[in-house]
């Protein structure tokens, strides 16, 4: 159960480490767990050699694939996993109402949003995958393009398609309104003061290397500490190990509980003299945790670190004011709001941007070059290195007006009936275990199944047209926590109905029954 690659200590005990149970209490522990679907219990830790500096990470906990196979009887009936027949606790699913009692029925998801007209917006969605519609469940890789978005990129291409920031004749300066209206959509859309905070790059993992590297080696040095969640994305892991390998700095891991949450007493323990950074994603992209980013904000800026906020996965469900939650950074990516891929963007502090130095050199950035010497351009210019990607950049900005036009409240209202509903009807399903579990989440079910691996139920559910995502979604050490390398992922956008999850139960369900006869 312990993968124990404890080292020796090198980093002075810290008061949010807790003791490192033996082998036995762990899987004492693991195995009660399971059978009585215990709460959130305690996280070990470990310490860990970078390449050329520590990580301190929680330990991660192994049971469940085990206790699917080996003792399928003690697993008891529909999804009796570890916090899994706690439905009627999670705020998003309606409670029972008493008999009797006049409560009204829980809204209708689908109709309150009108998702069967605006399906209609997404020429994709009418296609059909082995004879099979398309049910479309993949929306945490990539979202699908709104016609609008279509025939933006069609119109620059055909119409106006021009470098921008450069010629004065006319295309030029159509297409450089475009793209400058189209950052201000952008700033708009996050609560951004000013223009000069929104840089646009290719995504949001441009966006965090940018940040680790510009703020990051300004900024850290030998010993400082980056606080990270054990939920990440690769993309908001890896950039902090190469900074802490370059810097000799320190990455600490903030642990997540069996549901998958953030503790905010646990995450106020890490903190010492030493943090510099905290980098948490706002939503976890294989969990589908909601990360409560305005109170981790607030309690990083009280020991005067800097937050970036890695908004891949909620900019698509709910609305998000920067300026609210107080984020030093925020960064998200065109493709999972509507719109292309190649286009994302950096918000950030106006007084920090103009403190960075700027990561990328070339054309644009620039206000004069000389063989000695380059002024460099103004926030956000600086920053924004070489063409720029003007078309997509335009595309998301159609992308955030066709968002707008629906309203991120009725799409938020709408996907967390639907994650409710669909939480609900999977739990339902004997044998079938949902990893994260989180009281707050929106769009991400994960799971495993009980006699059949993610990638055999995967490749039913694409024979009935229905497309999910499988492996560890560039999130290792999140499902490592859990014991696992793999989960099945299904992930929900504003075009998904309840009946298409009905059609996903009802093929899980049959899956269930062959795969334990
Ligand atoms: N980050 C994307 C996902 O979660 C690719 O699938």
């Amino acid at each position: 159960m312990i993968t124990n690659n404890a080292v020796s200590a090198i980093m002075e005990p810290d008061p949010s480490v807790e003791n490192i149970p033996s082998l036995e209490e762990v899987t004492q522990w693991a195995n009660g767990l399971f059978q009585a679907g215990n709460p959130a219990a305690g996280v070990a830790t470990q310490i860990k050699e970078g390449q050329s500096g520590p990580t301190l990470v929680p330990e991660p906990m192994g049971f469940f694939p085990e206790q699917l196979k080996s003792a399928p009887s003690e697993v008891g009936p529909a999804g009796s996993c570890p916090d899994n027949g706690k439905g009627g606790e999670y705020y998003f699913l309606p409670k029972t109402p008493k008999k009797n009692s006049g409560d009204p029925p829980p809204p209708p998801s689908n109709e309150s949003l009108g998702v069967q007209a605006l399906r209609k917006d997404f020429p994709i969605l009418s296609q059909k995958i082995n004879g099979k519609p398309l049910i479309w469940f993949d929306n945490a890789a990539t979202t699908q393009k709104p016609q609008a978005v279509i025939d933006s990129l069609n119109g620059f291409y055909s119409e106006y398609n021009s470098n921008v920031h450069r010629a004065t004749h006319t295309m030029a300066k159509k297409a450089t309104t475009a793209f400058e209206n189209a950052r201000e959509k952008v700033q708009r859309f996050l609560g951004a003061t000013s223009l000069e905070e929104i840089v646009f790059l290719r995504g949001t993992t441009e966006a965090i290397n940018l940040v680790a590297q510009a703020y990051g080696r300004m900024n850290i040095h030998a010993g400082d500490e980056i606080l990270i969640s054990q939920m990440e994305h690769h993309s908001n892991i890896v950039p902090w190990q190469m900074l802490r390998d370059e810097k000799r700095a320190v990455i600490k891991v903030i642990p997540i509980n069996d549901r998958g949450e953030i503790s905010l007493e646990k995450y106020k323990r890490l903190f010492t003299l030493r943090t510099r950074m905290v980098a948490i994603s706002h939503v976890s992209n294989v969990l589908g945790t909601i990360n409560p980013v305005a109170e981790m904000i607030q309690i990083a800026h009280a020991h005067r670190a800097c937050v970036l906020v890695d908004g891949a996965q909620s900019v698509p469900h709910f609305p998000v004011h920067v300026k609210s939650l107080d984020a030093d950074f925020y960064a998200f990516s065109g493709h999972k709001i509507y719109g292309p891929t190649g286009i994302g963007v950096l918000y950030g502090k106006k007084a920090l941007l103009e403190t960075m130095p700027p990561w990328q050199g070339g054309g644009s950035m620039i206000k004069q070059v000389t063989f000695d010497k380059t002024l460099y351009n103004n926030i956000p210019y600086k920053f924004e290195a070489g063409t720029p990607n003007v078309a997509d950049a335009i595309g998301l900005g159609t992308a955030i007006d066709y968002l707008q036009k629906i309203g991120l409240g009725p799409i938020e209202n709408h996907e967390r009936h639907l994650t409710g509903y669909a939480m609900e009807s999977l739990l339902k399903i004997p044998g079938l275990c949902v990893i994260g579990t989180a009281l707050n989440k929106i769009s991400v079910i994960s799971f495993i199944m009980r006699n059949l691996s993610p990638d055999q139920a995967a490749q039913h559910l694409e024979k009935e047209g229905i497309a999910v995502r499988t492996g560890h979604h560039c999130a290792q050490p999140a499902l490592e926590r859990f014991g696992l390398t793999d989960t099945l992922r299904v992930s929900l956008g504003l075009y998904n109905t309840k009946e298409e999850v009905d059609t996903l139960c009802s093929v899980l369900h049959q899956l269930a029954r062959q795969s334990q006869a």
